[in-house]
């Protein structure tokens, strides 16, 4: 479904994203993790067309789009969510999530009823007469996967949709987005929530400092070191394994 090969984002003298590759299957939930600042967003950005690439290239269902415009990539369905929600504040729920229904839809009637299906699908149908300006964090992130959903899309790129969420409603952003990759759209996601992450993806990339440092399964990115080291300092793994094994010299599976 995507494929992308040594892809390369420069801003001034920092390398944001560093010859980064990775490949999302279809029909797969597939996670970027990494720490803060590690150019997570940024491969986004110019995966899905939004910042021009220095190095690299992106395709998407067979075809080279690195360069292609946002509009003309969404087209070939490809969407992403944003970190920073930006619903129309003054337009409805309905409303917001119509406005990428009317691509497909040239009737009004119509891109309404499809809206209404899609606020069912995110739990909002017994709110789409809010508006937007009122949704709490929770909402706005649901009517932000909505609102791309709207689109029918193949591909979902999705940016920490449960940052700001409680432990309840992280619980049902997971059911959610097991139903839309069950309802056949691919998806890739960013997030911060670890349990999340792996209940939810068949492979993880882990990013640090623009590099992609490993990838496995989710059993395999919890016990590496360079994973461990990455998220909590040089020599983290060393120390993790004193304290909580007591046999000695033992050496986990380090990769990198
Ligand atoms: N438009 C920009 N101009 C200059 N530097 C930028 C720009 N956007 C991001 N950066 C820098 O690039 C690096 C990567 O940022 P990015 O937002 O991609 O990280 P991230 O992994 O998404 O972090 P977080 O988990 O905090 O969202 C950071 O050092 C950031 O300050
Ligand atoms: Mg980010």
């Amino acid at each position: 479904m995507l494929k992308v090969s040594g892809l390369t984002k420069i801003f001034g003298g920092l390398r944001a994203v560093d010859d980064a590759s990775l490949v999302v299957p279809e029909g797969r939930i597939v996670a970027l993790i990494g720490p803060n600042g590690a150019g997570k967003t940024t491969l986004f950005a110019c995966i899905a067309g939004f910042l021009p690439v220095n190095g690299g290239r992106v395709d998407f269902r067979g075809e080279n789009i690195t360069g292609l415009p946002v509009h003309q990539i969404a087209r070939r369905g490809m969407v992403r969510t944003f970190q920073i929600t930006q619903p129309f504040a003054k337009l409805s729920v309905l409303e917001n999530i119509a406005v990428g229904s009317h691509q497909q839809f040239a009737r009004r009637e119509d891109a309404l009823e499809h809206a209404r299906g899609i606020a069912g699908q995110v739990g909002m149908g017994h709110m789409i007469d809010q508006p937007a300006a009122q949704l709490t964090v929770a909402g706005r992130k649901r009517l932000e996967l909505a609102r791309t959903l709207a689109t029918s899309p193949k591909l979902l790129l999705l940016d920490e949709v449960m940052a700001g969420l409680n432990p309840q409603e992280i619980l049902e952003i997971i059911a959610i987005i097991r139903q839309i990759r069950d309802s056949g759209v691919t998806v890739l996601l960013i997030e911060h929530v670890m349990h999340a992450v792996m209940s939810l993806s068949d492979h993880i990339y882990v990013l640090s400092y623009g590099k992609v440092i490993a990838e496995g399964k989710p059993q395999e990115i919890v016990t590496n070191r360079a994973v461990i080291e990455a998220y909590l300092g040089r020599g983290a793994a060393d120390q993790m394994a004193q304290m909580t094994d007591t046999s000695p010299a033992s050496e986990g599976s380090a990769h990198a």
